[in-house]
């Protein structure tokens, strides 16, 4: 989490600092800060909460400088206040301080500096590094030796930005098991966490790898390994188009962002199913540029498909639940026993995968720690490894054999949803490659399937259409305390993700159960105060999934259906039906979660939540 920049040239540093920042706000808007060299001396700005309010200050008190580096924050420790946002420092200014990540050990290092009459200022971990670069500094007058004795006392996954006025023309940045990307201008030089924060700047990009340290300057950089050794590595010219960010019109990014999902669907299909009737072509040979985002594909061979015997999906969140319709789809049509783990809960146990499997990692951001750490250990382990991203110049992408790249564009909003449609594509793209592949799947059945995956953007469009009746349907519902989310089979992560999305958009307790468990204790909690919706679509578990919803109406909970135009069953039970095209179960995600996503935006909207943004989120999480 956490975003870091950095600015060095000959230019106004302030600006540039801060249209950065502004590209990073989806890591973190818990306060922002600036550290400049004016006079040279280190001058310090910051404020709790949003970019906005740091740039409140900076009108006022506009530094002149043409050096700096800033940061925007997702609290890890210490609250989100003014003292403890970024950046930090010593006692005697001799350094400022950013960082993203956790430094494992800083209590120990925070006693044993304490002991030494350090004096702190804030509860981050941060700070520890600030006194500890400062410590060293003073023994031997050499920065980049300070910051590489600081760095070897560190414990943890984190990147760091690190300013001096002892080294007015300089910045320092370190680069552990994170992502920090260098930007070259002319006679200028840019930093970053992301690569898309320095690109309006500039296309000559070096991503630093693990374990590095960069000693910038205006006129280039010089990088070295954790011990010592200068590393020769040139910038690469990216490619890729600017992501442009703008909210068409729409109130909201999030709204725009639901919108465009039928385009994005569109998007996907056409870059990986080109023509319904051949077989679909997602093979590392189309590596190349598509619509200014790399595409790249599966080198598995038909022989090696054949070998795996097991799928194991290791994601967080709504990437999460997207793989666990990737597991029913999966299993459905390539018949392979498709596991799904939470990223985090991988930590500390053995993954037990092999070379006879395939691990898929899926990360709207590519950038997620929990989700790299557990495809870092597949791939160790000898796993066949496949990303599914919408980040092309992600961390992910980079460590993952295989590739399906989403073609969302920019997501802005903290809330995942068009991501979440094109990660779902991709599971049914692949489901199907791996199906035939395998010579399960007719041609004939193939092009139906491809078919019918086509008609489901117009299919979206019908569900947007019908916008108003969502907004009035979660006007009626805005005031509860706890909803109930229930789905079975293909539409249970639909049940997870829509419950999801009502808690990250609103902060209105909701769950998300497979409906057949409702019966097994979180039936207790119903009552005529508690809405609960249930997901129904024609298929094998429509019958008991309305059963299920029938045990929710006779403890008189308040009945809202997604359902299917031409159920007439869903009449007179449910008080509220939100309506979709009529689908069957097996594609029907695409389709149910698109009235959900509106219903937590409406919801969200009507009591005055802050939509794109949700109190104590980050769109990248980057911290374990
Ligand atoms: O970038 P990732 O897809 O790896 O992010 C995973 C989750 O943090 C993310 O899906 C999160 O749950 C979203 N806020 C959901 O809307």
């Amino acid at each position: 989490m956490c975003g870091i920049v950095g600015y060095l040239g000959s230019g106004s540093a302030v600006p540039v600092l801060v249209s950065e920042l502004r590209s990073l706000e989806y890591r973190g808007y818990d306060s922002a800060g600036l550290a400049v060299i004016e006079d040279g001396n280190l001058r310090i700005l910051k404020a709790a909460g949003k970019l906005s309010n740091l740039e409140h200050i900076l009108k006022e008190q506009a530094p002149i400088a043409t050096v700096g580096i800033g940061h925007t924050r997702w609290a890890t420790h210490g609250e989100p206040t003014d003292r403890n946002a970024h950046p930090h420092t010593d006692e005697a200014k001799v350094v400022a301080v950013v960082h993203n990540g956790i430094i494992e050990n800083y209590r120990e290092l925070k006693d044993e500096l304490l002991k030494k009459d350090y004096k702190f200022g804030s509860d981050t971990d941060t700070e520890v590094v600030a006194h500890l670069v400062s410590y060293y500094y003073k023994q031997n007058k050499d920065m980049l030796n300070a910051v590489r004795q600081a760095v070897s006392r560190l414990q943890g996954i984190y990147a760091l930005a690190i300013l001096s006025p002892a080294y007015p023309d300089r910045i320092f940045a370190v680069n552990h098991h994170y992502s920090l990307t260098v930007g070259l201008g002319e006679n200028e030089s840019f930093l970053a966490s992301d690569g898309l924060a320095v690109r309006p700047y500039t296309n000559q990009l070096l991503r630093l790898e693990q374990s590095e340290i960069v000693e910038l300057s205006s006129s280039g950089y010089k990088l070295y390994s954790f011990e010592g050794k200068e590393v020769k590595r040139s910038p690469i010219t990216s490619e890729g188009s600017l992501y442009i960010i703008d909210k068409g019109g729409y109130k909201h990014f999030l709204l725009k962002e639901i919108n465009e999902q039928p385009t994005v669907l569109r998007q996907t299909l056409a870059k990986y199913l080109p023509d319904t009737h051949k077989p679909v072509n997602l093979k590392k040979e189309n590596k190349g540029l598509v619509n200014g985002l790399h595409t790249a594909g599966i080198t598995l061979t038909k022989e090696q498909i054949k070998n795996i015997d097991r799928i194991q999906i290791v994601a967080c969140g709504t990437a999460l639940y997207s793989g666990m319709v990737g597991k029913y789809i999966i299993e459905a049509l390539a018949q392979i026993p498709t596991e799904v783990e939470i990223a985090s809960e991988i930590r500390g146990r053995k993954l037990l995968v092999n070379e006879r499997t395939l691990t898929i990692a899926v990360s709207q951001s590519g950038e997620t720690a929990d989700t790299l750490a557990a495809i870092k250990e597949a791939k160790e382990a000898g796993s066949h490894t496949l990303g599914i991203t919408n980040r092309p110049d992600s961390h992910l992408a980079h460590i993952t054999t295989d590739l399906i790249t989403t073609e969302c564009g920019i997501e802005v909003s903290v809330a995942s949803t068009k991501t979440y449609i094109a990660q779902l594509a991709s599971f049914y793209l692949l489901g199907i490659y791996l199906a035939e592949e395998k010579g399960l799947l007719s041609p004939q059945k193939s092009a139906e399937l491809k078919h019918q995956l086509h008609l489901i953007p117009t299919w979206q469009e019908k569900i947007l259409s019908s916008s108003e009746d969502i907004r009035q349907a979660a006007l009626k519902y805005s005031s509860a305390k706890d909803v109930v989310f229930m789905g079975r089979g293909f539409n249970y992560p639909t049940a997870l993700e829509g419950a999801l999305k009502l808690k990250e958009l609103t902060y209105i307790h909701a769950s998300g159960y497979a409906a057949g468990e409702l019966k097994h204790g979180p039936i207790a909690v119903l009552d005529e105060n508690v809405p609960v919706v249930t997901i129904l679509v024609p298929g094998v578990v429509y019958e008991k999934t309305l059963s299920n919803a029938l045990e929710s109406k006779a403890r008189q909970a308040k009945m809202i259906a997604v359902a299917v135009e031409d159920d007439k069953n869903v009449d007179s039970i449910f008080d509220t039906i939100m309506r979709i095209p009529t689908v069957d179960e097996f594609l029907s995600p695409l389709l149910t979660v698109i009235p959900l996503q509106l219903f937590a935006y409406f919801t969200a909207e009507a009591l005055g939540k802050d939509v794109d943004q949700p109190r104590n989120l980050a769109k990248s999480v980057t911290v374990e």
